[in-house]
């Protein structure tokens, strides 16, 4: 069975997005991302392909989830279900899925979810408009936690964690 993990990155009031844009610059989350994710299949909502305005992430293979009949994007491949894109990857011999967002995507396939990496930004956004859903503290163990203080090209703290689905 293959692996789903959440790549995210997430401020203090679990604000992820406004304007289908994100709401900060920090270079070094952005390596973490490409390191992560390089060489592997990452799914997202046709709202967050958007947001990468034609970006087309070299050494990824980009997944994105519509529900748009026929619909064709440059440089992707299109599943009308979340299912069909684990079958993709199983198909392709991939051992993990990697979702990264946006907040519709996230919020519903959170319980399918065995890892979360999260980048949480140590600042709060109330006016954003996508969200991360709360994780549920009682299912997932965080077993890895580094934080980073705020300097010249990082405006906010942040702190690299990794939460775990507890083996029931
Ligand atoms: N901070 C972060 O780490 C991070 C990461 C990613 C995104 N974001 C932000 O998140 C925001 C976008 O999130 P969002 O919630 O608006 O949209 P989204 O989750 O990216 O995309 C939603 C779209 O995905 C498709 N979809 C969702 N569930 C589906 C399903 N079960 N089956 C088939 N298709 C499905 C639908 O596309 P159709 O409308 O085409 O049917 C739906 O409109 C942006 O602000 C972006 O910058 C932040």
């Amino acid at each position: 069975m293959i692996t789903i993990s959440m790549v995210v990155a997430a401020a203090e009031n679990n604000a992820i997005g406004k304007n289908n844009d994100l709401l900060w610059k920090l270079p070094n989350d952005l390596k973490f991302l490409k390191n992560i994710t390089w060489g592997m299949p990452v799914l997202m909502g046709r709202i967050t392909y958007d947001s990468l305005k034609g970006y087309t992430m070299p050494g990824r293979k980009i997944l994105v989830l519509s529900r748009q009949p026929n619909l064709t994007l440059p440089h992707a491949t299109v599943f009308a279900a979340f299912n069909d894109a684990v079958a993709w990857c199983e198909q392709h011999g991939y051992k993990e899925l990697l979702v990264l967002g946006g907040g519709n995507v996230y919020e519903t396939y959170l319980p399918l979810t065995h890892n979360i990496y999260l980048t949480r930004v140590h600042a709060s956004f109330p006016d954003a408009d996508a969200h991360f859903p709360p994780i549920p503290t009682n299912e997932f163990s965080l077993v890895k936690a580094t934080k980073h203080d705020a300097d010249a090209k990082h405006a906010y703290a942040y702190t690299f964690e990794h939460w775990q689905r507890n083996i029931a």
